[in-house]
């Protein structure tokens, strides 16, 4: 029998990890907390079983905190062997590698299991930036290897990317598929292209907000607030980047950049590579965007003072994503007049003050258009009937009032506001618009399905909401419109809408529809 066949691996199969280092410990544990018995080896002396120990120690903290009983965690770590041979790997049916990132080093490690294994053995990389095909080039077999791409700390992210090379069998990467949902996992199915999903998608989320604070938009501590407050994301993206490391993100970037042969879309930052070139990699050497050194006070995202409150508003058009605001704005005794004749997108007025989503445009750009001289846009939100903060930023023609005006509501509301500079498309907005555009891409190559998008982008870097399903509910008209004024606002290419999101926008369609 061959890999090529479809025989699912069960428990009783023995699981074979190379690599004892952060990535393979885990993966170890994994394996043998479905009931494998897992072969960890290592290349450097000791390695192999210090993985294994420092896997115990993390089991014992489990067990004193009653999460786990000591008879489960000797068996699970009774089923792990730590060895120094390699050919003490030959009777797994399933190899997973976690060694050096190194091409040249990972393709002789499989040619040398090639030899050792049988012909039915898969053999599974964790690389997370080399190409699956160029690592089985120089196999024998290469439709046994399959990418098999964990997150760190592999026994807790759910994510599992299952990456296809060109010659990868279809039946191999389906066994894996199948093998990490048995082991609890989220899998999801990708094909082997520069940063497989997870670490192509999430480029936008840094880049965006580094954007922001490269032209003075918002400082960082505003921005991190702007994304967790408003868009429900556990971290900002600049405390995520200093806890990262810049040198690693940066070098992500960079290398999906040079990958894509220098595509817009993943332009480095300059900010970026200026923290890197400064040796302030983030938490780990004690300064990245923030100062984590011992007295240093994390400043404070820009709040604010807490402005009156108007007595009514009007609502003028469907106010879309942002509905949720209007009842939220009742609630809380103010008046709302609806005014069905505007068919335009929704809008609240006080006296001559407008206020509106934000659709990509500067909102000075907007008001001279409307020929409008009080006008205050606001930023997008997960879920504005929850939301604790709000970015608002007015047009520079509009008085200093009328912010006030308009902070006035949404304080009433119990919203924080952050009050930015007029950038085109504002935070949240021009950041999930890229990112769902990132992801309509990956669908539209056919590197992966758009469900697996959303599941990739939850289960391996926790976002609130799939970046797919987040542009369905924002609206994918609005979606489109905002990244097309972002072509306007820069006049680059980066922000070109995705061919399938324009698709989608004219067959009245959704991304999972
Ligand atoms: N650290 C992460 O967050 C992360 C996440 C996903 C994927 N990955 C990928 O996982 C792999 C391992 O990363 P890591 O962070 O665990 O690295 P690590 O440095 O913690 O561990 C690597 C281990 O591999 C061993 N090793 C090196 N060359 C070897 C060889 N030729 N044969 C056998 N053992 C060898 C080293 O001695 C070391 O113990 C890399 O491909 C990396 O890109 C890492």
């Amino acid at each position: 029998m061959t890999a090529n066949t479809l025989n699912p691996i069960t428990a009783n199969d023995i699981v074979a990890v190379i690599g004892a280092g952060t990535m393979g410990a885990g993966i170890a544990q994994v394996a043998a907390k479905f009931g494998h018995t897992v072969l960890l080896y290592d290349k450097m002396e000791g390695a192999a079983q210090a993985g294994l120990d420092r896997t115990a120690k993390g089991l014992e903290k489990l067990v004193s905190r009653g999460k786990m009983t000591a008879a489960d965690k000797d068996a699970l770590v009774n089923r792990i062997q730590a060895t120094e041979n390699l050919s003490d790997l030959a009777p797994a049916k399933l190899v997973v590698e976690a060694i050096i990132e190194n091409l040249a080093v990972k393709q002789s490690v499989f040619s040398e299991l090639e030899a050792l294994c049988s012909a039915d053995t898969i053999l599974a990389t964790n690389t997370s930036s080399i190409s699956v095909t160029a690592i089985g080039s120089a196999l024998k077999r290469p439709e046994n290897l399959v990418g098999m791409h964990f997150f760190n700390p592999a026994p807790i992210m759910k994510l599992v990317e299952v990456i296809k090379g060109l010659a990868t069998s279809e039946s191999v990467a389906q066994q894996v598929y199948d093998l990490s949902v048995a082991w609890g996992k989220h899998a999801v199915m990708a094909k082997s292209t520069p940063g497989f999903i997870v670490n192509r998608v999430a480029r936008p989320f840094y880049a965006e907000g580094m954007r922001v604070l490269q032209e003075g938009g918002a400082d960082e501590a505003t921005i991190d607030a702007i994304a967790r407050e408003a868009g429900q994301f556990r971290m900002g993206p600049f405390e995520l980047m200093d806890l990262i490391g810049h040198d690693v993100n940066y070098a992500v970037t960079s290398s999906v950049f040079d990958a894509y042969y220098g595509d817009q879309r993943f332009l480095p930052s300059l900010i970026q590579k200026d923290l890197v070139e400064a040796g302030f990699h983030g938490r780990k050497t004690g300064r990245g965007f923030y100062d984590y050194s011992d007295h240093a006070e994390k400043p404070e995202a820009k709040t604010r003072a807490i402005q009156n409150a108007p007595t009514s508003i009007t609502v003028e058009g469907e106010m879309g994503c942002a509905e949720p605001l209007i009842a939220r704005i009742e609630a809380a005794g103010i008046k709302v007049h609806r005014s069905t004749e505007h068919d335009h997108n929704g809008r609240i007025s006080i006296g001559d003050l407008v206020i509106a989503l934000t659709d990509g445009r500067m909102a000075t750009e907007r008001a001279s258009v409307a020929q409008r001289r009080q006008l205050v846009l606001f930023d997008l939100a997960l879920d504005y009937s929850q939301a604790t903060r709000i970015a608002l930023t007015k047009a520079d023609q509009t008085s200093e009032e009328s912010l006030n005006q308009a902070a006035g509501l949404f304080q009433a509301i119990g919203m924080q506001v952050s009050v930015i500079d007029d950038i085109a498309g504002m935070v949240l907005m021009r950041t999930v618009a890229m990112l769902a555009n990132e992801g309509a891409d990956a669908v539209n190559q056919q590197v992966c399905s758009a469900k697996d998008v959303d599941i990739a982008m939850q289960s391996g870097v926790n976002y609130p909401q799939g970046p797919l399903a987040w542009a369905d509910s924002v609206g994918l008209e609005q979606i489109h419109t905002v990244l097309t004024h972002l072509v306007n606002s820069y006049g680059e290419d980066r922000y070109r809408p995705s061919p399938l999101l324009r698709r989608k926008v004219f067959g009245a369609q959704t991304f999972h529809g």
